[in-house]
């Protein structure tokens, strides 16, 4: 594995491979680091389906609001490079900030509406937050070039507005989404999750309980978003969770629904202590 910092050794390092023989694909897995399974799962997801692996690893200050945790984000680019070698990357990418945000930066990506509810809403970490994701996104692309980029449901909105950003703007890529990595109690796995005291992941647990009791009544037919809604809101309550949002959406297009039916995005999205987690499942989806 190589380790390049600067978007002219990343060029150049894969000019090497794409200039051989015979088609050659290229696979992109975008990371803020402190890596865990979930992250691994697209790192083995992209050394089977592609024969160049790169992992980029930045924590995008742009994504950030003014008083989130963007210092307090958990770092360990030692371990990162470990795990990544472990996965088989070919490329770790790690620009410094200067790298990606030279000075006199000035343009960003925004997709409209997507971005502008749930996580996007202002009374949650806003649309800027987005703008951040898909002008760090759109950046890595065009550093890169993948074939395909990986990205993972547990940030369902977030795949949804690559996906718009994508198609919109034509970039030359294939986006897959990839499953949900949970830890062997059902909470989702996140970089995050490291600012969880023991009683905090207890609380935590209570996001993927009340995807799992909501997904129980809809498979014991239940169709009514306000009875389901309130079945996985029974579950917060009681552990006294006060979610950010708990809400039925279309998981196309992220249009609310009065009606459950086979591809109907149940999400959370909680504070816990110091961590802000968000979650989310198909309900009633027979194929997982
Ligand atoms: P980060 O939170 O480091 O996540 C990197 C990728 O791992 C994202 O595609 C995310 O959806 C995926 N991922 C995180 N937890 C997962 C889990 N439990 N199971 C499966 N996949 C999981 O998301 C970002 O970084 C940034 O916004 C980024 C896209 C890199 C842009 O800065």
């Amino acid at each position: 594995m190589r380790t390049v910092r600067t978007v002219e050794d990343l060029r150049s390092v894969l000019a090497g491979p794409r200039g051989e023989p015979g088609a050659h694909s290229v696979g992109l897995v975008p990371t803020m680091g402190f890596l865990h399974a979930g992250h691994v799962s697209l790192l083995d997801r992209a050394r089977a389906e592609c024969e160049t692996v790169v992992m980029s690893l930045f924590v995008n200050p742009a994504q950030f609001a003014p008083g989130e945790d963007l210092d307090a984000y958990p770092r360990d680019e030692e371990r990162d490079t470990e795990r990544a070698q472990g996965a088989g990357v070919d490329i770790l990418f790690a620009p410094p900030r200067e790298v990606v945000y030279p000075p006199g930066f000035a343009t960003s990506i925004e997709v409209a509406g997507l971005t502008e509810i749930l996580c996007g809403h202002p009374d949650s970490r806003g649309r800027e937050h987005f703008r951040g994701v898909t002008t760090v996104v759109g950046k890595l692309l065009n550093m890169v070039g993948p074939d395909r980029v990986y990205f993972g449901q547990k940030d369902a909105q977030q795949a949804l507005v690559i996906e718009r950003m994508v198609a919109d703007l034509d970039f030359r890529v294939e986006v897959l989404v990839c499953p949900t990595v949970r830890e062997p109690d059902g909470l989702a796995m996140s970089s995050r999750n490291a600012y969880l005291d023991p009683a905090e992941r207890e609380r935590a647990l209570a996001l993927s309980r009340a995807l799992r009791a909501a997904d129980r009544v809809v498979t014991h037919g239940e169709r009514s978003a306000s009875a389901v809604l309130q079945a996985a809101r029974a579950v917060l309550d009681e552990a006294g969770v006060a979610p950010d949002y708990v809400e039925l959406r279309s998981a196309r297009d992220l249009v609310p629904v009065d009606r459950v039916n086979g591809s109907t995005l149940l999400v959370i999205a909680a504070q816990i202590g110091q961590a802000r987690l968000i979650d989310n499942t198909i309900l009633g989806d027979s194929s997982r």
